[in-house]
């Protein structure tokens, strides 16, 4: 049984009310923590099973999809603007929040910036309200943000249990949609809401931010113009401390933006997913480590922690002829870094030589800005997404298959 249908603030009334809806006390819409849990746990046996330690797992990977060309359709705008929508009222496209937690204010802030913020919702009114006063936008329930004529689309940054289920429902409301990461805690899941936007001509993107950092677009142009010679190797390591999710473990939580940019890099899937993980907080795995094959003989590594005593978030490929560095830490001036090694073979014998690296300069632009920019761009133009669905399942792929065979052995 979907999750969803058990939470009482979720059902479809198709209410249409505009404005500010007087939805503070409404009983039913409070979801606390426990439920959260409690939705999650339905799901527990199929979805996240623990990585454990010692573990395999090998899974073969479809070829590529061949990307579908943007669909048209035309924005379902009202002609007549509701009164008190929002100060950016008559901007377009006009987008809505739902979910008002850390990542979800981070949207707020950053639509208001760009001049398309017209509402916010949550679970949890008051959250709403205190993020619709300080940005001058509608506080909506999950209903009527869902339902609201005049929001073309939608950001949804909900514990990700929630997120398929909401956003087939805003597909099904005429809305595009911006999905955070992970889009689903299962492939099927993320698989029913792409299709749903597919088939309704709606944009479905998700939210990998990564692809957006300049820094990352820098590296993955030296790959492409072949800088650094064949790709022969991609390690990636993303640690530090928390947050201890309820719902998913490190791999699920931080995973996804270096898998996303890894399978940006290699162009491909891989053939075969190797994992490994630990937990000492709870059951959940605090550590884990995924080895992956790409066709062409291209391997990669992931390492990610919510238990590291420092922080790293450094993305490393090895070429035949040079290797680079995207370090996340590092000021931008030094967030890319080229290393001409060298090594030959010398009459049977290896040599190598060092050399120092060359900082690449890169024009410093905000992640998140960048993304969101892109999203309303792609709603503008009925493009596709750089990072549309079919790279969410594609990234899901990867963290079921490395926690799927999670038993010891
Ligand atoms: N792209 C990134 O860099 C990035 C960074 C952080 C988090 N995220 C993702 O964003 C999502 C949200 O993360 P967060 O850290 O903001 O979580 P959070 O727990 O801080 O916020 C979640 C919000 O959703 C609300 N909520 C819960 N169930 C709801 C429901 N059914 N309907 C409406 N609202 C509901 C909660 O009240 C809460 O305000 C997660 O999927 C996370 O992985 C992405």
């Amino acid at each position: 049984m979907s999750v969803l249908k058990s939470l009482p603030g979720l059902k479809r009334k198709a209410r249409r009310r505009e404005g500010l809806d007087n939805f503070a006390g409404r009983p039913g819409l409070h979801l606390g923590p426990k439920s959260v849990r409690a939705g999650a746990a339905l799901r527990a046996e199929s979805v996240r099973r623990p990585l454990l330690p010692g573990w395999v797992a090998c899974v073969a990977f479809a070829p590529w999809e061949i990307r579908r060309p943007a669909r048209e359709r035309s924005l379902c705008h009202d002609s007549h603007p509701v009164p008190g929508f929002s100060e950016n009222a008559g901007m377009s496209p006009r987008i809505g929040v739902l979910g008002c937690g850390y990542w979800g204010a981070n949207h707020v802030r950053t639509l208001k910036g760009l001049g398309a913020l017209a509402a916010v919702a949550d679970i949890h009114p008051e959250r709403a309200q205190a993020l619709a006063s300080e940005h001058g936008c509608l506080a909506l329930s999950p209903d009527e943000i869902l339902a609201h004529r005049e929001i073309d689309a939608l950001v949804i940054a909900l514990p990700a249990q929630f997120h398929a289920d909401m956003a087939i429902h805003a597909i099904e409301n005429g809305k595009d949609v911006l999905v955070e990461k992970p889009i689903a805690l299962t492939v099927p899941d993320a698989e029913r809401a792409v299709k749903a936007a597919r088939d309704a001509g709606r944009v479905f993107m998700t939210g990998h931010i990564l692809r957006f950092n300049p820094a990352f677009e820098r590296l993955l142009a030296l790959v492409d113009e072949g800088t650094l010679g064949a790709l022969r190797y991609v390690h990636a390591h993303r640690l530090g401390l928390g947050k201890f999710h309820a719902e998913f473990d490190a791999l699920w939580d931080l995973g996804p933006h270096d898998l996303s940019m890894i399978v940006a890099l290699t162009r491909s899937e891989p053939t075969a997913v190797h994992g490994e993980g630990s937990a000492f907080v709870d059951q959940l795995n605090d550590f884990a480590h995924l080895h992956m094959r790409f066709p062409e003989h291209v391997a990669a590594h992931l390492f990610v922690s919510r238990l590291s005593p420092y922080r790293e978030r450094r993305l490393s490929v090895v070429g035949s002829e040079a290797m680079a560095v995207f370090d996340d830490l590092e000021p931008w001036e030094r967030k890319v870094a080229l290393y001409r090694h060298k090594v030959w073979d010398e009459n049977g014998r290896w040599k190598f030589e060092q050399s120092e690296p060359e900082y690449l300069p890169v024009e410093p632009g905000m992640p998140l800005t960048r993304e969101l920019e892109h999203f309303l761009h792609c709603i503008e133009t009925r493009g596709t997404p750089r990072t549309d669905g079919e790279e969410a399942i594609r990234v899901l792929r990867i963290l079921t298959a490395g926690s799927a065979s999670g038993e010891a052995v």
